[in-house]
């Protein structure tokens, strides 16, 4: 690829949760690893100094096992920090400045969306954009036309091509071992199909609640927090054809193609629940409706899916921290050999990665009947590999979109969930530590000709998180 290398990295947003988070240690790491060679400049509203800057990077990444002083004093060395409002152009101009000879910037947004157009104005009209790439974070949009929206105000300055919208799920590891472990392997595909798989199922839990991101969840909720981006790209993966791997635009247009026949949710696929305790947090509406667990049941109408449900279900305050997809196969013909059994091939996507195939094998002894077990082809802790979002920030410096949503395919996912935002459906509570509203098994039972799957309790035995 011929694309330029960004020789500039600007953070929109620097002094925010994302980027102490997520974004710093990705830039620790790639310094660590040699491969972060340009200035950052962080932008914020905050009055802040550059010591203090580098302070929060530093308190960002001195937790991190095996922190090494010589490898942040460089990171250190890199940063900049210009503070300003958004759109006023001396912060553009400030910024233009301090990005010297730089052609190819790269800015990061992690702003919220109501501030989006100013900053991308401000990029336009002071030269920050020309030859500049954008990386966008997600919520892309609240709904449809909002995201329609958004593309159109990123377009006036940015062709799609310079456009990174960052799903950091893409970023994952696990995530992208489903899409080498399908296309890889032959003796996946006679059976990857209608004709054998009974149901998929997608359970992304986490153990914890909004954790002081109350004001935040308020204006989401988990369909547009998870569901609309993180997992339907996981379904996507799952269920797209084999892409062209000749441009780095084929994964993404093949995860668009598959999400426009994905048939928008109606009211009654969709069960939402709040765990109790919520409207009790800061930030939190004392009568708030927004959900923190929401399950729902997917239609695929392609040749290849027709009729087979995927249900997916994610939420706050669940028994368990863990993202687990089980593919279920329809029963074998003897299934008296192994009542109440199928084979499955389960990827656990986090916080350990297994895949795993479940079979049968006789039970020692004189009775002609099958035990369960399971075939792990991948069974390691998570750790070792690349972070997301060190791996995506490398990608877009690359010009390098294959892991980033597109347009497309985001205004696709949207037209899935468009019917059920909102207050469409009812909400239920549920205890903390349960797997969320009772209603949710009644999702499972009664598709079409299928036995009735019931979500099955994720893999404990694997690890589970706190
Ligand atoms: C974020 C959501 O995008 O993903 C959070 O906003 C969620 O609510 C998080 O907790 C989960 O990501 P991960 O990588 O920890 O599974």
């Amino acid at each position: 690829m011929n694309a330029p290398h960004s020789d500039a990295l600007v953070i929109f947003g620097a002094t925010g949760d994302l980027v102490a988070k997520k974004i710093f240690p990705a830039l620790y790491a790639m310094e660590r690893r040699g491969r972060l060679q340009m200035p950052v400049i962080g932008v914020a509203r905050s009055d802040w100094t550059i010591e203090k800057f580098r302070s929060r990077a530093r308190q960002s990444v001195e937790k991190i096992e095996g922190f090494d002083e010589a490898v942040f004093a460089k990171l250190q060395e890199r940063l900049h920090y210009i503070s300003g409002d958004y759109g006023a152009s001396a912060t553009h101009a400030a910024l233009r400045k301090e990005l010297g000879d730089a052609a190819h910037p790269l800015h990061y947004l992690a702003i919220p969306p109501s501030v989006f157009p100013k900053v991308i104005e401000g990029l336009g009209q002071s030269g920050c954009a020309r030859g500049a790439r954008v990386i966008v974070e997600k919520p892309f949009g609240r709904d449809l036309s909002s995201a329609q929206a958004l593309s159109a105000t990123l377009h006036t300055v940015f062709d799609e091509a310079s456009v990174f919208r960052i799903d950091h799920y893409l970023g994952k590891e696990s995530v992208q071992n489903i899409l080498v472990f399908r296309f890889a392997n032959t003796f996946l595909e006679p059976f990857w199909n209608r004709s054998y798989v009974e149901s998929v199922q997608i359970t992304m839990a986490e153990k914890f609640g909004v954790e002081g991101r109350g004001g935040f969840y308020e204006e989401s909720g988990a369909i547009r927090d998870v569901i609309q981006n993180h997992l339907i790209q996981v379904v996507g993966f799952l269920a797209m054809e084999p892409p062209q791997m000749n441009s780095n635009q084929a994964i993404r247009d093949e995860q668009a193609k598959l999400f426009r026949m994905i048939r928008p949710l109606r009211t009654d696929d969709v069960v939402r629940g709040q765990y109790r305790g919520y409207r009790e947090e800061d930030g939190v509406a004392r009568d708030s409706k927004v959900e923190t667990f929401a399950a729902a049941r997917l239609r695929i109408d392609s040749p290849r899916w027709s009729g087979v449900p995927f249900f997916i279900r994610s939420g706050k305050c669940l028994p368990a921290t863990m993202t687990e997809v089980l593919v279920m196969l329809k029963p074998p013909a003897l299934s008296e050999l192994c009542p109440g059994q199928a084979n499955y091939v389960r990827f656990r996507l986090s916080p350990d990665v297994t895949i795993a195939i479940g079979a049968r094998v006789k039970r020692p002894g004189e009775e002609l009947i099958g035990d369960a077990t399971e075939l792990k082809v991948v069974n390691r802790p998570s750790g070792d590999e690349m972070g997301a979002y060190e791996r995506l920030l490398g990608d877009a410096m690359i010009g390098d979109g294959t892991l980033f949503a597109g347009q497309h395919g985001v205004e696709a996912a949207w037209a899935v969930v468009q019917p059920v935002l909102g207050h469409a459906t009812p909400l239920h509570e549920y205890k903390p530590g349960t797997w969320g509203p009772s209603e949710a098994e009644e999702l499972t039972t009664g598709i079409c000709e299928c036995r009735s799957p019931v979500w099955l309790l994720p893999h404990a035995k694997d690890g589970e998180s706190s």
